[in-house]
């Protein structure tokens, strides 16, 4: 069986480890062949891909499904990486979301996507030693997902009644282990007055996408917390911010752990303007860069 699953933005600026988008800019490929075992016995193949169970999210999140699903099988598991990683753009949550989803088919568990969240989840441990769950719920359900409850997990997909498109800007800049770096730069502790504003914009951009109220998005599109205390890891994206909104986007964020940029614009934005200047702030930085114009996507699919 072969089960893609795309790209997606995760926090959208106060919405950490809340929110995320999927987008049709980049998509992971798993193949899956299954042969009757007495015991339960995966190999992973795949260019650039670890090939240790444990160090893999495809194949992490596939051994936590099967397992508590007692399932004994001999499985090969072939990922083709669309989505490039380390750059903020889930791809690690994306093949875990694809292998699952692959899985559930295969074995006719009947599971939801939202319930298959649970699952593709762990394969964030592999990756970045945390199991949060934006990402793979994006690339599990598709549109905006916002996660709900953590134990058990509960995701919800957000109605959308904005037209937009996303321009990411994206740098290749690799930083050994980034996610698990960039969720060790979150502070512990916080004012009581950040956790009020970010709330404010949190709620701010869930109405501004359900009412279609682009004003509502641009100040909810915002984050006084983590964005703020991760930005030695994306020292270009206030530049790149102020230039959007100068050129009318809709607004920017860090694209999950960053260093992708997501820019959001719809028919009142100057698109050019924005796409230009951003790759020239990218570049002044010393930034090999490039882009990808997306649009919103659903989930994994078959
Ligand atoms: N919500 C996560 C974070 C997404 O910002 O750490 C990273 O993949």
């Amino acid at each position: 069986m072969i089960v893609k699953a795309f790209s997606s933005s995760a926090n959208l600026g106060a919405g950490y480890d809340i929110l995320a988008l999927a987008h049709d800019a980049f998509e992971d490929t798993i193949e899956i062949y299954v042969q009757n075992s007495s015991e339960l016995d995966i190999k992973v193949e795949g260019n650039g891909v670890p090939l240790s169970i444990e160090k893999n999210s495809a194949s992490f999140a596939l051994l936590e499904l099967l397992r508590s699903y007692d399932i004994k099988a001999k499985i090969r598991l072939k990922i083709i990486k669309g989505i490039p990683a380390g750059l903020g753009l889930g791809s690690s949550g994306a093949s875990a979301a694809a292998a699952v989803y692959a899985a559930n088919e295969i074995f006719k568990l009947g599971l939801s996507r939202q319930e298959l969240v649970n699952f593709a989840m762990k394969g964030e441990i592999a990756s970045s030693g945390s199991p949060h769950p934006d990402n793979v719920a994006a690339s599990l359900v598709g549109g905006l997902v916002s996660v709900l409850n953590s134990n058990p997990v509960k995701v919800e997909q957000v109605p959308l009644n904005l037209e937009f498109q996303i321009i990411l800007i994206i740098p290749f800049v690799r930083i050994e282990a980034k996610t698990k770096k960039a969720r060790e730069m979150v502070p512990k502790q916080i004012d009581t007055s950040k956790y009020v504003t970010n709330a404010r914009y949190l709620s701010s951009l869930l109405l501004g996408f359900i009412k279609g109220d682009r004003e509502l998005v641009r100040l909810g599109l915002n984050d006084e917390i983590i964005e703020k205390a991760r930005e030695p890891l994306f020292p270009h994206y206030p530049k790149i911010k102020e230039i959007s909104l100068l050129y009318d986007a809709i607004g920017a964020c860090v694209s999950g752990a960053g260093p992708t940029i997501a820019i959001f614009v719809d028919s009142k934005s100057d698109k050019n303007k924005i796409l230009g200047e951003s790759l020239n702030v990218c570049k002044a930085y010393g930034y090999e860069c490039t882009y990808k114009i997306a649009k919103v996507s659903g989930g994994a699919w078959v």
